[in-house]
Formats: structure tokens, sequence, C-alpha cells
């Protein structure tokens, strides 16, 4: 077992096309988003293992010698790697949850211990550490935040136990896995994304460990060769809503209309190979205004088509209207209804007008981030090689006391 603080990170991620299309067999476009998740994990030998998160204000810890007694053969029923409802039951009473625990907070503390218990338990004994993961990303925005986290603990968890190599070597300020190393990575991250939403695509963890841009098509999944480093403004309505619920509305559109609505969904599918095809010359030819335009294009016409599924709302029309007054393009991702929207920047703008725009956006009440898609996957650091706030963030959490259940 490693004995070496671990820093790892994974990015989130945003659908550049084929949201809610896709639930219907059709292909999405999705990319990584340069706002990544960190996890420090310090190896020790108190007897502890703890789980400290920031973000959503959670700080547990639990005693390792008491895990160590537990009758771990709940976890080999069925198929070892997939967490069955009554593995989460089981679970659960090892969590021993106080009273005011939210859901978030549950699903959070269930998918560290499912990881922590699978991946670890076959060491000789369960390992002591303390597990600090600090996040960009803004949970519950629909940018995969769970997913970054699930693939920070098992990349983390999996090389603690040297089930998969280090990368780093000596020098190197990042690294990560091989082809192969990552595919495991996946496969754990997805069973860390099913304790918390019971029954995901697996996008997102796929995006969040390979990083750059996927297409994805029931279930299969393949990535774009060279994305290019295009830059977008990732806008968030703050608007809550219900994934599920939009989802629904969908499907009935669909149901009352079909030979409208099988229409859209097409033509969407037709978008989002039309997005993979500029994204691919513009990776192998030097990215030109017609390149630009055309992107814009395809999303204004999808935000329309979006717009006709049912999934728009009176915030979104006001982000693409002020965005358009800025002379840029917008459309929502993910499921709509509030939640994210996307602006594509165009290598020509300047500073002040891109500053221009996001004081416009954050005037509306929206949070603005300006960000590259396309980013590196799952990836390790040294603790010199990440920017400061990050660094500091971590290192200032990972001292301090702990909620015990022991
Ligand atoms: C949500 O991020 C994307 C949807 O297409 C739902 C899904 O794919 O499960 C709306």
């Amino acid at each position: 077992m490693l004995s070496d603080v671990l820093l790892v990170s994974a990015p989130g991620k945003v659908i550049l096309h084929g949201e809610h299309a896709v639930v219907h067999g059709k292909v999405a476009l999705a990319v990584a988003l340069n706002l990544r998740t960190f996890l420090q994990l310090q190896p020790h030998s108190s007897g502890k293992v703890s789980l400290n998160l920031p973000n959503i204000g959670i700080k547990r810890a639990w005693d390792v010698a008491r895990l160590q007694l537990l009758d771990m053969s709940f976890l080999e029923q069925g198929d070892p790697t997939v967490p069955i409802l009554e593995k989460l039951e089981k679970l659960k009473e090892v969590a021993d949850f106080p009273e005011d625990c939210t859901d978030h907070e549950r699903l959070a503390v269930l998918a560290f211990l499912y990881l922590y218990l699978c991946i670890c338990r076959k060491q000789r004994a369960l390992p002591s550490l303390d597990i600090v993961v600090w996040s960009e990303l803004p949970p519950g925005a629909g940018l995969g935040s769970s997913a970054a986290y699930s693939v920070c603990l098992a990349a983390a968890l999996l090389t603690l136990c040297e089930e998969i190599p280090n990368p780093l070597k000596d020098g190197e300020a990042s690294s990560r896995w091989t082809a192969e190393d990552l595919e495991l990575i996946n496969k754990w991250a997805f069973q860390g994304e099913k304790v918390i939403h019971g029954n995901p695509s697996g996008v997102d963890n796929a995006v969040s460990t390979w990083g750059g841009a996927l297409r994805y098509q029931q279930g299969k999944i393949s990535s774009l060769k060279r994305p290019p480093a295009l830059k977008i403004l990732l806008i968030n309505t703050k608007v809550p809503r219900s994934t599920k619920a939009l989802v629904l509305n969908v499907r009935n559109r669909l149901l009352k209309f079909p030979k409208i609505v099988a229409p859209l969904l097409t033509s969407i599918n037709a978008i989002s190979l039309e997005c993979e095809r500029v994204l691919e010359e513009m990776a192998t030819a030097v990215p030109a205004p017609e390149h630009y335009l055309a992107l814009e294009e395809l999303i204004d016409m999808n935000q329309h088509h979006l717009n006709a599924l049912g999934v728009g709302h009176t915030s979104l029309d006001q982000l693409c209207q002020v965005t358009m007054a800025h002379g840029l393009h917008s459309k929502l991702t993910g499921a709509g209804g509030g939640g994210c929207g996307i602006t594509l920047l165009r290598p020509d703008l300047t500073g002040p007008e891109v500053e221009a725009v996001k004081q416009a956006l954050t005037g509306c009440g929206f949070d603005c981030w300006e960000t590259s898609i396309g980013a590196p996957g799952v990836s390790v650091h040294t603790a010199a090689s990440l920017d400061a706030p990050v660094w500091q963030a971590l290192d200032g959490l990972c001292a301090g006391q702990w909620a015990s259940s022991s």
C-alpha cells in the first residue's frame, strides 16, 4: 500500500448537443469542463478513516478497527461491483447517519463507504486515511459534480491499494493513467454514480475519466480524436429544475405529437453529428471563422428545437437574449427548465468584450464562469503543481475535528 499523499483531480462536463434526444437513442456530444474536483488522500496510522467534503458541509470519521470487524460478505452478494439496494441498506447502518443528515449528504457518504470498503477490503487491513474533496463545480447544477467526485475517489483508492500504479514520475507536475487503468477507474466510478443516482447512463463518469470530448449513443462511448480547445461561458441561471420531470414531459410530448416531435429529435441527432464533424475538421485544419459560424448556427438551431420540445425557461430565454445583444450564441445544457446554459466564445473576442457580457449576465442574477472545454480527464498531481487557491483549500482542510461515528 502506498504511504505518500495523493492528489488527484477530475473534470465536470457539459453536453454540447443531444440532451433529451439521447434518451430516445440519438447521439449526444459531451465535453469535459475546465472546472475540476480535487481530492487529497493522506494515508496514516491513526486508526481512523475520515471524509471531509467542505462544499456540502460534511466531516465524518469512522474507526477502522470497527469497520474491520464488520461482516463484509454482503458486498459479495450478486455481482460484487453492483451496488444493489440491500447492500446500500447495510452500508447505511455502517455509516451511522445523524438524524439531520440530508439525502445529498447521505449519498455522498454512502458512495465513499461503498468504494472504500469494496476497493480496500482486499488489503490485509483496511487503511487509515484522511480524504478531503474540494470542488470548483457547483453541486446539483447538472455539471457532473457527483461523477467527478466518484472518479476522484475511485482513482485515489485504486492507487492507494496498488490496483493501479501511481503514474507520476520524478520531475513531473501532473500525469495520467494508461487506457487500461482508466477503464478500471471508470468501472468503479460508475458504481459510485449508481450509489448516488440509481440508474445513470454512465456518460458523466466516462467524460470525467477520459476528458476531452465524447460521443455517446445508447451506452456506446467513443472519444473525439483531438477536440479543439473551445472557450465557453458557462452560466448557471440558479433556477431549480427536475431532470426526471423534464425527461417525462418530452416523452409525453413525443407520444402526443409523434409526427412533430420525432423529426425534432432526428434533427437534433443531425446537429450532434454535424457538430462532431466541424470539431474534427477544426482539429485537423487551422480553425477558421467559418467553423465558429457553423458552431454558432448549430447552437441556435438546437436551442429552438429544445424550446419546441418544451424544456426552455424564461431564465434561459433571457440568457440567450443578453448574450445575443453582445453578438454571442447560447443554448441550454443538460435538462433545461432553468439550470445551466453555455455561450460560445469566439477567439476574436477581446477581454473587455467578454467582461461586458459576463457583467450583463451576473446583473441578471446568474453565476457565470469563463472556461474551456475538452479538459484532461482524471489526473494525478504534485502539490506544487496545483493553483494556490486549490492547494490552500485542500491543505487548510486537512487538519480538523471530525464528527466521529465510533
Ligand atoms: C441531462 O443532463 C441530460 C438529459 O438528456 C437526461 C439524460 O440523458 O439522462 C436531459
